[in-house]
């Protein structure tokens, strides 16, 4: 190879070398391969070469520019492996460092049972159903067979909203939700049987004291199948009671009640020592959730044959439940955030409730 083209090599190669960033690589690589690079020049002037002498440097030409080509870019190559490299060794990031030892939050009591609920409920093959805390009177109350002049919206007096504008100013009152079986209603319109459901949600009534808050926690639960007996409702409350209070012992009764929804319907109570506040202790009796089978009317109301199709429902105190597993004799701190209060009932978030680790511990 002529003597010139030797040097512009080795030039060339210098040069690449002694670039450390693309920046001065892309100078390198303007100065040899761009429009008056040095080797785009001689190029240029291989027109005036003698004839004779043309033909062989045309090729050494030609094979100084694919190397030097090969050489710019195997340099890109590198130089951008090695940002790489430095960027990754920079923004490192240890993964593996243990947890603080101050958690920075903790699982309120009522998380904590609502995942509880969730879980024994979730092993018998339920799935959660939610709906809106504004409700429309027609799902609150009359679908569930509980006409205007019915004595039971005395127990569920609540805060009304005007009524649904499209209905005009005379339309029928919106409620907030008192209670979750609404949720019922929507759920068989939503979805043809078979249905396992329960529903945790919010709801308010105009009941404010030790023992009732105007907003409080509910979780229904809706059973629709064919050939569903009272039977499968005792077998399901119990099994869930005694998983959530972690007593497999615990006495459960089915006391004959009356909700508009359900026929026959059943008060739930739990065996319970009224003077230590034992739960499962004792002799006496303590309420607490309200059951039944799903009424005719309302499967009806829901677009369900009530010939072909029947079931059970429920309906529990969140609140309630909670504090009873946790000895509680007070509803309001739930909702005062009192950092002592807190801290005292609440779970680790690092601890989810399942029933394989066992939801009482
Ligand atoms: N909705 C009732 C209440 O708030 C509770 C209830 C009772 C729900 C019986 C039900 C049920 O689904 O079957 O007082």
């Amino acid at each position: 190879m002529p003597e010139d083209l030797e040097e512009l090599r080795a030039a060339t190669t210098a040069l690449l070398s002694l670039a450390t960033d693309l920046q001065a690589w892309d100078a390198v690589r303007v100065g040899t391969l761009g429009k008056s690079g040095a080797l785009t020049t001689l190029l240029k002037e291989l027109g005036k070469t003698a004839p004779e002498a043309r033909r062989e440097r045309g090729a050494a030409l030609n094979r100084l520019k694919d190397d030097l080509a090969t050489a710019i870019e195997a340099r890109r190559v590198a130089l951008e492996a090695e940002a790489l490299a430095a960027r990754l060794a920079a923004e490192r990031m240890d993964v593996t460092l243990p947890p603080r030892p101050e958690i920075p939050g903790s699982l309120h009591p009522l998380s904590r049972t609502l995942e509880e609920i969730t879980a024994i409920f979730g092993a018998m093959g339920f799935s959660v159903a939610e709906g809106p805390d504004i409700e429309s009177d027609w799902h609150n109350f009359s679908a569930l067979n509980i006409p205007g002049h019915h004595p039971a919206r005395d127990d569920h007096d609540t805060f009304y909203l005007p009524g649904v504008p499209e209905q005009g100013s005379n339309g029928p009152p919106r409620v907030l939700r008192t209670h979750t079986s609404p949720v019922q209603v929507r759920t068989m319109l939503g979805q043809p049987p078979p249905i396992r459901v329960i529903v945790p949600g919010r709801t308010y009534r105009a009941d404010h004291d030790a023992t009732h808050s105007p907003m409080f926690h509910q979780c229904e639960g809706l059973v629709i199948d064919r050939d569903i007996t009272l039977g499968h409702l005792k077998g399901c409350l119990t099994d869930f009671l005694r998983a959530f209070f972690g007593i497999t012992t615990l006495p459960v009764r089915f006391r004959a009640s009356y909700f508009p929804f359900t026929e026959p319907s059943m008060e739930v109570d739990i065996g319970w020592s009224r003077r230590t506040g034992e739960i499962g202790g004792g002799t006496d009796w303590l309420e607490i959730l309200g059951s039944g089978m799903v009424h005719p009317k309302v499967l009806a109301n829901c677009g369900i044959d009530p010939r072909e199709w029947q079931g059970f429902a429920f309906g529990m105190g969140m609140e309630r439940l909670t504090m009873l597993k946790h000895g509680m004799p007070d509803l309001r701190p739930f909702y005062e955030s009192d950092l002592r209060w807190l801290r005292h009932y609440a779970a680790s978030p690092f601890a989810p409730a399942s029933l394989h680790e066992g939801v009482a511990g």
